[in-house]
């Protein structure tokens, strides 16, 4: 694999393969790798001739400079797991802010509904510089394909319609969750939880798997009110929202008829550590 930290020599190195009938697969990350990534990373190996990984924890999608700060970083650690994995072709971009940043980004995206409720509405100004980072990837890399995590389902939806509002020719490729045994969706914050914490948080994907049993006796109103409940009974734990929502246009539903694809999202606070998983709980798609 090459490691790059400047666009200059990115561009280089991709020139060849815009130019040829390859692939190029993107993979964004902010590092701090876990199975996650590693199963986007593999789904873009078997479809891309040119895999490209980047890490850069990116400062405008942070609305608290203590979240930006703690959030963490593992350079060495990853660039290990990458080398066992990537190919001769494949790159790892790891820019500085300066590379990404030279001046301040005054880009405003409007994404209407979708980045004002849940993650939108906790995390103000999140998507905005999610949407800024990674269109100025889209823009210097060109992949044809990006691939992200279901965790992160309002931010796969919303870089959907990024795709569309800038008429990217990048097709975004969601793929599922990871857990760990015990049911925990895989996130690189999972790493500041500490021993305590990380055995609560199993809490959080067991409410989301119940109420997929629950959701034959109670409305999703009801449900709403007794997952939210349930999860608050426990001292260490906090619901900041847990929302039953459309698939599509994240709206909250009243009824299970309501849409084809309904999702439970929730964001659980562990001490001063923010948690989010979602789970389907309707699939009439399949
Ligand atoms: O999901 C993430 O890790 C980040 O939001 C992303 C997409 C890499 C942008 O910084």
């Amino acid at each position: 694999m090459k490691i790059v930290s400047k666009k200059r020599d990115l561009v280089n190195l991709l020139k060849p393969c815009w130019k040829g009938p390859d692939k190029i697969g993107l993979v964004p990350t902010m590092g701090a790798l876990h199975q996650g990534h590693l199963s986007l990373i593999l789904k873009a190996l078997q479809e891309n001739s040119c895999v490209l990984v980047s890490i850069f924890v990116n400062p405008t999608q942070f609305n608290d400079s203590e979240d930006l700060n703690n959030y963490p970083r593992k350079n060495s650690e990853d660039l290990a797991i990458l080398k066992d994995l990537l190919r001769q072709e494949d790159i790892v971009f790891i820019p500085e802010e300066a590379e990404m940043y030279p001046e301040r980004d005054m880009r405003r995206f409007d994404f209407g509904h979708l980045d004002k409720i849940m993650e939108g509405a906790h995390r103000p100004g999140h998507f905005n510089g999610v949407a800024q980072i990674v269109s100025k990837l889209f823009d210097l890399i060109k992949p044809d394909f990006a691939y992200f995590g279901e965790k992160d389902l309002q931010q796969l939806i919303i870089l959907k319609k990024l795709t569309d509002i800038t008429g990217s020719n990048t097709t975004i490729i969601s793929c599922p969750i990871i857990r760990d045994n015990d049911g925990l969706a895989m996130s690189s914050r999972n790493q500041l939880l500490s021993k305590t914490e990380r055995k609560e948080a199993t809490n959080i994907s067991q409410a989301l798997f119940d109420a997929a049993k629950l959701k034959k006796q109670l409305s999703p109103i009801k449900l709403r009110e007794s997952i939210i409940n349930r999860i608050n009974s426990n001292p260490e734990l906090e619901v900041e929202y847990f929302e039953i929502v459309d698939g599509f246009e994240l709206k909250p539903v009243s009824s299970w008829e309501s849409s084809p694809l309904i999702y439970g999202c929730i964001a659980v606070k562990l001490g001063s550590i923010r948690l989010i998983d979602n789970y389907k709980l309707v699939n009439k798609k399949d």
